[in-house]
């Protein structure tokens, strides 16, 4: 879908749908409520928005909408009216869900062309709403449809979304900011789509081909290890949980270099867990099949590279991919079992199901090692626990750094991806120490997100490392406009933020 910003004249603009976004009124308020060009467009179409305005039938509340027919020469085909709420609640969110109602309404109908009206603002800033706008377009028009393509007769989705202003203070700005939102959401689109992606259609091997063909089209460098490199480089970790699935594990490195003399290095880390039955510790059948997407972390980090790449960021940014699929069987790693992981620390496995930190044992270590980033940031669907402690409303976030911690929190914040600080203490640490191994990759049911985040702990060394636990955010049973239930490809920009506003190689 192309977005563009345009400052003609509402009736020069080519839409089958022209949608109308109205604040909600004071009750009892009089006088004019259709101002500038929807006023300008109400006379065009022989007061039919006043019309419906005045049978109370759309009250402008924010979740008000309604849709018009207008007749007569030149007419846009619908009128949709939106209603806003009161304009003090209008933040980024609200226009990112602005334009995802619009677009949603228009592709249902089959509108090939939408116009958006945009409410006159002062905050925010002219950059930011155009990229909220164009962000919630193209997150708006996601659908997995792999196995259930439309209909031939279907009405054919919509390709443009013209965000039509009064007045535009900063043009170059707001295409800017409108180009930068098109290619954040089609990245976070990209990381759903991995993440939708049934287990069987993605085994490890395909998704480290998927990251190559993402990495082919944005100028990534990809490399892809596989079982008999793993062997090499001793990464019992991965070999370990992947042992069980006849489709073997891979280790998935991404690579943004700007070329700039003193860049400097960011390592993001994904847990790709192509499909988690638990493994020998197997879950219970209902809702096992949601463990399809216990590779969101994998697929943020792919979103995030293909952004930071088209983006031109001038951050090298590294992405350390470890991909398995965690089944039981005949060759399946078993609790009691001891791994030795690339670091030479080694895990009593206790619970099989606990494999994302396994994994992620080698990749953290790979990316520390390999790379000596200044900062490392996994993420990873890691933990039931922080799934009921957050729900689907934030990520959890543990650092070791302070200031990663609050760099990241900010990030989210001005995304509106957010990511909650959770507690990560010594005795977490404590907690996940073994008897017999150096470590044991269970903990117990207590602060099970802490306590997981305090055995990655062990694997960073003094990097300053910050872990997003998106178990909870990664995927939501309840859509909204700019979210199907499933995928969510949370992370990307919250990454992109957060590395957009890195300085002087260290985060601010
Ligand atoms: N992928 C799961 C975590 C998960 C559970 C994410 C539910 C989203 C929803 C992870 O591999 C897992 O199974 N973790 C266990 C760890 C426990 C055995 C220590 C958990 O959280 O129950
Ligand atoms: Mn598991
Ligand atoms: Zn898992």
């Amino acid at each position: 879908m192309k977005v563009s910003l345009e400052t003609r004249d509402l009736s020069k603009v080519p839409a089958d749908l022209v949608a109308v976004p109205l604040f909600q009124r004071a009750d009892g308020a009089k006088g004019r409520w259709l101002s500038g060009a929807a006023a300008a467009l109400d006379k065009r179409l022989d007061g039919v928005i006043a019309t419906a305005l005045e049978s109370g039938d759309f009250k402008g509340r924010r979740n008000d909408s309604l849709v018009l027919y207008p007749s007569g020469d030149g007419a846009p085909r619908r009128v949709l009216l939106l209603g806003l709420g009161e304009a003090k609640a209008i933040d980024l969110d609200a226009l990112r869900l602005l334009a995802g109602r619009a677009v949603r309404a228009g592709n249902d109908k089959g509108c090939r062309k939408i116009a958006l009206l945009v409410p006159p603002l002062r905050k925010p800033r002219p950059a930011e709403s155009a990229q909220a706008l164009a962000e919630g377009g193209v997150l708006a028009s996601y659908r997995y449809g792999a196995y259930k393509p439309r209909a031939k007769d279907a009405p054919r989705e919509t390709e443009q979304l013209s965000l039509v202003y009064e007045k535009l203070p900063q043009p170059a700005a707001g295409r800017a900011g409108a180009k930068r939102g098109v290619v954040l959401a089609e990245s976070q689109n990209v990381a759903r789509e991995l993440s939708d992606m049934p287990g069987n259609a993605l085994p490890p091997a395909e998704l480290g081909r998927c990251a190559q063909k993402v990495g082919r089209e944005a100028g990534v460098r990809v490399k892809v290890m596989n079982t008999a490199e793993l062997k090499r480089r001793k990464m019992g970790g991965i070999l370990a949980v992947g042992g069980g699935s006849a489709r073997e594990p891979r280790l998935i490195v991404m690579e943004h270099d700007p070329k700039r003399k003193g860049a400097p290095t960011v390592a993001l880390v994904g847990k790709g867990i192509t499909f988690d039955s638990g493994g020998i510790s197997i879950k219970p059948a209902t809702g096992m099949e949601e463990m399809k997407h216990d590779m969101g972390g994998a697929a943020a980090v792919v979103g995030a590279l293909r952004a930071a790449a088209l983006l031109k960021l001038p951050v090298r940014v590294v992405g350390v991919i470890a991909a398995a699929e965690n089944l039981p069987s005949g060759t399946a790693y078993r609790p009691g079992d001891i791994v030795t992981t690339s670091s030479g620390k080694t895990i009593e496995i206790l619970n099989t199901d606990a494999e994302g930190r396994v994994v992620l044992a080698d990749a953290l270590h790979y990316a520390r090692t390999e790379f000596k980033p200044e900062a490392i940031v996994d993420l990873a669907t890691l933990t039931g626990a922080c799934m009921i402690a957050l729900g689907p409303w934030a990520t959890g976030l543990f650092s070791n750094s302070e200031r990663l911690s609050d760099h990241l929190r900010v990030a989210g914040e001005a995304t509106g991806e957010i990511a909650w600080p959770l507690p990560l203490f010594e005795e977490h640490r404590e907690q996940m120490r073994s008897r017999v191994a150096d470590l044991r990759n269970a903990g117990g049911r207590e602060a099970g997100a802490s306590t997981a985040a305090g055995f990655l702990a062990a694997f960073v060394g003094e990097t300053p490392w910050a872990h997003l636990d998106i178990a909870g955010s990664g995927w939501v049973r309840k859509a909204t406009p700019i979210q199907p239930v499933g995928a969510t490809g949370v992370g990307v920009r919250l990454l992109l933020e957060a590395l957009t506003v890195w300085k002087a190689g260290k985060p601010v």
